[in-house]
């Protein structure tokens, strides 16, 4: 797919729902008694891959599309799936579901694709066998495919050597099935989206500092869930706002959690002029509509306890630094690299077919800003969120940028590329 640089972006987005509040009210619901109605739910594929993974396992989920409506099958009403359950190219499905697998009385098989079958699992192995799990990696390689056979699971203590709420979550839904509390420390804190919506459906879940307790054997109760939108998906317009001259972009429902808004925090530290209005709560996740104009930006110093709440960010956030003067450096982001594909890796290289004063460190990367971009060939690696910000750093380059498998942005925003053309 081509792109070119744009003159200006102007008008109204509305941001679609946040794919990590989705993955989590279809498997709550799922885990619940009676209904749980979600609206705004993401349809996109790594959420579909999750209403496919309990539908497999028994559970009634009807998606309207605009709303999806899950009969729950309780804690302990899950079925043993006919077939292999795969996860796609979902890192949230494959390590929340094993948790939640490792309790059930049934063997199963899952795996996803190319991607998910080269990404980390050990990093849940681990805290699932201490509980008393029996998990392995088929290939035995510590990835996907898994072959998890339930068993009964003991409460544990886990001391998380990874900020992740991937793992965090795991831990907290195995800790469901346990016979005693089951918390978990994270060296910072990841997203809360599992503890806020646990707690909503009945779960008797506690968080203090960066530990989070869980109750063995609650009764969850089905609910009605409002999904805001997605920070991560409102990155691209925030960035294209700021960037692209003579812009004005009103973003509205942005999730905008404290440990998600990590983008938020980095455009204002780099000068951007960036407004929020009409702040509220939504399902216990507060949200705003936000005002974007373009914006002289300075770079910035991004590491430690931010670097969770913009994980995910940080492809965009790399472009928006090229874009401005100075220097930005990025520390503590070694997790980029087991992302959906090397994302350190893959912006360094593209950024600098670009034209862009980039280097690469073990665990981020320093950009000296101000140069102008040039168009160039981005291979996307499949990767949804390369896809979506070189799509934006064609934006402001000159010449055309070609991006390869483009179409992979159908995992996160399946209209992203419509909802861009609209702003034109
Ligand atoms: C997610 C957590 C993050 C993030 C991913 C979604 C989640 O991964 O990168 O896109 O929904 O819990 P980690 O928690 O492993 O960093």
């Amino acid at each position: 797919m081509e792109f070119k640089q744009a003159k200006f972006l102007k008008g109204i987005i509305r941001i679609p729902g946040d794919k990590s509040i989705s993955h989590r009210a279809v498997m709550f619901g799922a885990l619940s008694q009676g209904k749980t109605w979600v609206t705004n739910f993401l349809q996109g594929a790594d959420c579909l891959s999750t209403i496919d993974c309990f539908r497999k396992m028994g559970v009634d989920i009807q998606n309207h599309g605009d709303g999806v409506l899950i009969d729950g099958n309780g804690l302990h009403g899950l079925f043993k799936p006919k077939s292999v359950l795969d996860t796609g190219n979902s890192g949230t499905t494959t390590r929340l579901i094993s948790g939640i697998l490792a309790g059930q009385n049934f063997t199963c098989e899952l795996t996803g694709d190319e991607s998910i079958q080269s990404r980390p699992m050990g990093r849940i192995m681990k805290p699932l066998a201490m509980m008393g799990a029996d998990i392995q990696s088929i290939r035995g390689n510590d990835c996907a495919p898994l072959l998890i056979k339930g068993t009964p699971l003991h409460g544990i203590h886990y001391d998380s050597p990874v900020a992740s709420a991937q793992v965090k979550s795991c831990v907290l839904l195995a800790g469901l099935y346990a016979d005693a509390p089951t918390s978990v420390t994270e060296p910072a804190l990841s997203r809360d989206h599992t503890e806020l919506m646990l707690s909503a459906f009945g779960a008797n879940i506690t968080s203090e500092g960066t530990t989070a307790t869980i109750l063995p054997n609650p009764e969850l109760q089905g609910q009605k869930v409002q999904v805001p939108g997605d920070i991560s998906s409102a990155a691209y317009f925030i960035a294209a706002g700021l960037m692209v001259p003579n812009s004005e972009i009103y973003i509205k429902n942005v999730g905008i959690n404290p440990t998600r808004d990590g983008i938020l925090q980095v455009c204002k530290a780099m000068g951007a002029d960036i407004t929020y209005e009409n702040q509220h709560t939504v399902s216990g996740e507060p949200v705003a509509d936000l005002l974007v104009r373009t914006s002289t930006l300075h770079g910035t110093t991004i590491e430690g306890s931010l670097i969770p709440t913009l994980i995910d960010e940080l492809p965009m956030i790399a472009i928006l630094a090229a874009c401005a003067d100075g220097t930005t450096v990025i520390r503590d982001a070694q997790e980029l690299r087991v992302k959906e594909s090397d994302r350190l890796a893959i912006i360094v290289d593209s950024l600098t077919s670009m034209g862009v004063d980039i280097t690469g460190t073990s665990d981020g990367m320093i950009i000296n800003g101000g140069r102008p971009l040039h168009g160039a060939f981005i291979d996307s690696h499949k990767d949804h969120r390369i896809a979506m910000s070189f799509a934006i750093a064609a934006l402001v380059a000159d010449g055309i940028t070609q991006i390869k498998d483009a179409d992979c942005v159908n995992i996160s925003y399946p209209d992203f590329y419509k909802d861009l053309q609209s702003l034109m």
